[in-house]
């Protein structure tokens, strides 16, 4: 092994394989490679190697495979290896002026980045499939809920643009997550920086970063990126559970409110009529696991003294999963909006349920009557309290009994009150902004495809500011 030799004695077997990070390496072999060359272009332009030792190098980069790569306690060592098994000594320059601290903090950068990138387009799938689902059923009356319990009738347009709100929210806080990720820390070698004449501007440029994290030292030992990129995952995820959970509920047949597409659920092994929300079950689920991830996390990098530590590779992982189930279940999940039938019938008919439409009967009691809300809300609750659906009798005498007065006599009649017990009319009267009434939903839909379509090409153009650079670093030769 390249790195021992002189100093400490080989090793092999149980201890290699506990400290060998190359499982997770493979995550950022290829930025890896990128994180070279753009240390070798700065070293050349610098005088620091010679343009035959770069081109010579860089030659030799060309050919490494991973799996051509030998042994290693990590893949920065292992390229290394394999490049002076290729070239020679020469391969040994490569390493002036840095460290394999600030090398894997940069790789792992490098590769959020484009992870992030990803999670974000995503987000934007979802958000998507939402607003225009919304967009298509701001008609649709629904029942809504609160403790689970009917509680005033909405629109299915009203509940989608909740979840495609969460959404919009998730995506600024990735994006404010990019802009802290963007930043290079190559060139803070093991944590004191380097004597030998760098330009740690000119690798960050090279390597598509919006500057630098400055101080070498914070450069090599924060993870705090990556404890903002597991949270924002997991809070992600925290409103995808709750639209899996709305999938699985709705699609039971005691709500009866949707079903999913056949591509999105399983069957039983025993009982052959089943069709069960799985997909759904383990969005739920794996927000479990992804809440894990970034505990894990936080225990590993919590009280750690500077600078670097080896702890610090032990976190590593825990992105990677936690970033990759995050995105998956995203992709799943508009999946799942996108193909679902919803029930509209069903659902209208539900929504006049459980007396949901009785703070209207309330509320327009008070714009008639003038009445005060609370005796209205005494009124009502004395009718809900005996059942069934009140006539305009029962209103009258729980109106006298409780405040000396009758409806019927104040303006408030047969119509009044049929008005009042029409799910259809109790969501048109919520008109106010952010409420269910339909033109207030139509335009919220369009504004938040307005601004999916934004971010969609926010996401494109950081992306090809990536790319970019990094298409012009591979062809340095
Ligand atoms: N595999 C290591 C990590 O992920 C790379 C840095 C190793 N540095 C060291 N001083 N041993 O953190």
């Amino acid at each position: 092994m390249l790195l021992r030799g002189e100093r400490l004695g080989e090793i092999s077997g149980e201890v290699l394989e506990f400290i060998s990070s190359r499982e997770a390496d493979r995550w950022i072999f290829e930025a890896d490679l990128l994180v070279d060359r753009a240390h070798l272009v700065m070293l050349k332009e610098r005088g620091l190697i010679s343009p035959e030792e770069f081109s010579e190098i860089v030659a030799g980069l060309d050919g490494i495979e991973e799996e051509s790569l030998g042994e290693g306690e990590d893949v920065h060592e292992a390229i290394e290896a394999e490049l002076i098994a290729r070239i020679g000594a020469v391969g040994g320059r490569m390493h002036t002026g840095r460290s394999r601290n600030d090398e894997v903090a940069t790789c792992i950068r490098i590769v959020l980045r484009g992870e992030l990138l990803s999670l974000m387009a995503e987000v934007n799938g979802l958000a998507r499939a939402l607003a225009e689902r919304a967009d298509e059923n701001v008609e649709s009356i629904i029942p809504g809920f609160t403790h689970l319990q009917h509680a005033q009738p909405t629109t299915l347009a009203h509940h989608l643009l909740a979840h495609a709100d969460a959404l919009l929210r998730d995506f600024e806080r990735l994006r404010d997550t990019y802009s802290r990720v963007n930043r290079s820390p190559l060139g803070a070698a093991a944590f004191a920086s380097t004597g030998f004449d760098i330009d740690r501007n000119r690798t960050a440029e090279l390597l598509g970063f919006e500057g630098l994290v400055e101080n070498s030292m914070d450069a090599v030992s924060t993870r705090d990126f990556l404890l903002e990129a597991l949270s924002n995952s997991a809070i992600l995820m925290a409103n995808l559970s709750r639209l899996a959970e709305e999938l699985i509920l709705w699609s039971t047949s005691e709500f009866g409110y949707m079903e999913l597409d056949d591509l999105f659920t399983s069957t039983s092994s025993i009982m052959p009529q089943k069709k069960n929300p799985d997909t759904a079950e383990l969005v739920r689920g794996k927000t479990g696991s992804v809440f894990g991830s970034l505990i894990a996390a936080f225990t590993i990098c919590k009280a750690l003294p500077m600078s670097y530590n080896r702890d610090l590779q032990e976190a590593t992982p825990n992105l990677w999963r936690g970033l990759s189930t995050t995105r998956v279940a995203v992709r799943i999940m508009a999946g799942s909006v996108g193909s679902a039938k919803f029930k509209t019938d069903r659902l209208e008919a539900a929504s006049g349920a459980g007396f949901s439409t009785a703070t209207e009967l309330a509320d327009s009691l008070v714009r008639k009557t003038k009445i005060p809300f609370r005796t209205a809300h005494q009124i009502v609750g004395a009718l809900a309290a005996e059942g069934g659906t009140p006539t305009i009798r029962d209103l009258d005498e729980a109106a006298e009994r409780i405040a000396g007065l009758r409806p019927s006599e104040r303006g408030f009649g047969e119509k009044e009150l049929m008005a009042a017990l029409d799910p259809r009319e109790n969501v048109a009267a919520r008109s106010g902004t952010g409420g269910p009434a339909p033109a207030e939903t139509m335009r919220m839909a369009a504004d938040r495809l307005e601004r999916i379509k934004e971010n969609e090409r926010l996401v494109g153009e950081m992306r090809e500011k990536v790319d970019s650079a990094l298409a012009a670093l591979r062809e340095m030769r």
